[in-house]
């Protein structure tokens, strides 16, 4: 018994001896070797280092903690061997590679930009930035009241119906209905109502935005789209005030030979009204081109003014309001609304 577990422990003792040569003497140098050393040594079911842990019981108890430690140091080798060899094998790759070849074209980092949308946004709104117009904005879901009733919308009068509304709770509310904003016109209101808290006039803001309508999806009409208002208000503001300014809109936009017309048209909220259209050149067509809608606007509808506390005797105003992707379908070239949507990169790709 005694004889027994003396061999035993010098057979132990033996093995962590022989463990500590091998695990020096190996050579590192290829992959295989290096996964080779590791799975000899460190593998948890056959490896050396596990079957000379179960050997402690072997060993007299008082040896037993010096064992386990010289086995913890055995095992700090092995991991310390594998991470030198990795690295060495690593350096030694990059080293011997071929030097690096200067007429080799470089890889490319593809690279974001803006979509179009917001690119004709930001031109558009700078342009009025720059006749000093301040930027505002109000919130895409909206109150009838904003909306609609503000504006001049008579209750159940079908001009209503020219702008197809998705209704979030329906009109018979209380408040009178929450709805996705049709056009970015209620912010109109919010910014008069705004400065009459504490002001007066001038106003003058654009205001960029989201606008939805429920409408049947085609190559000109898509379920959301953005809009970009104007509206300045002060005393002895004129239609003339309005046509001045969006002729050199459409210059700075379509360049200084740009045609355009003010057609007569109805909206709610202005009077009189009238709508801007461009002439776009295009050869293929039998008169050379074709006019082309862009905005609607007109002078503030007197009515709408003093709804928001506006003393409609001392100040008159105008606004308007533009689609975005209208504009940029035709500084862009683009014939379909719905690949401003798709997000295909292909396309977008184009506008950087
Ligand atoms: N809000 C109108 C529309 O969406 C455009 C408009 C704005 C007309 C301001 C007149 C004045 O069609």
């Amino acid at each position: 018994m005694e004889s027994s577990s003396h061999t035993g422990a010098d057979a132990a003792v033996q093995a962590l001896e022989d463990l500590k040569t091998d695990i020096e003497g190996a050579v590192l140098d290829t992959v295989d070797a290096i996964d080779e050393y590791r799975i000899r040594y460190l593998s948890r079911k056959q490896g050396r280092i596990t079957a000379l842990m179960k050997r402690i019981p072997d060993v007299a108890p008082e040896d037993r903690r010096a064992f386990g430690q010289a086995i913890n140091s055995a095992k700090d080798t092995v991991e310390r061997r594998l991470e030198e060899a990795t690295a060495a094998l690593t350096t030694a790759a990059s080293a011997t590679s071929a030097p690096a070849d200067v007429t080799l074209p470089g890889r490319e980092q593809p690279q974001g930009s803006l979509h179009p949308i917001t690119q004709a946004a930001r031109l558009i709104t700078r342009v009025f930035e720059n006749y000093g117009f301040d930027v505002a904005e109000g919130p895409e879901i909206e109150d009838d009241w904003h909306n609609f009733t503000a504006l001049n919308f008579p209750p159940d009068h079908p001009a209503r119906d020219m702008q197809d509304t998705f209704f979030i709770e329906d009109a018979e509310q209380e408040h009178g209905g929450i709805l996705l904003r049709t056009h970015t016109s209620p912010v109109q209101i919010r910014v008069m109502e705004d400065i009459m808290k504490d002001g007066e006039p001038p106003i003058r803001v654009i205001v960029p935005g989201r606008v939805y309508r429920n409408e049947a999806i085609s190559y000109k009409s898509y379920c959301l789209f953005h809009q970009v208002e104007g509206l300045y208000v002060d005393e002895g503001v004129t239609m003339a005030d309005l046509k001045q300014i969006l002729h050199a809109f459409a210059r700075t936009l379509f360049g200084e030979d740009v045609r355009m017309r003010f057609r007569p048209s109805f909206f709610p909220f202005t009077e009189p009204s009238a709508e801007v259209d461009i002439w776009w050149k295009d050869e293929n067509l039998p008169g050379g081109g074709r006019w082309m809608e862009i905005l609607g606007c007109g002078m503030v509808d007197p009515n709408v003014l003093e709804g928001v506390g506006i003393d409609s005797e001392k100040y008159t105003g105008y606004a308007f309001g533009m689609g975005i992707e209208r504009i940029a379908m035709l500084r862009y070239g683009i014939d379909d609304i719905r690949i401003l949507y798709e997000n295909d990169v292909r396309f977008l790709e184009q506008f950087s």
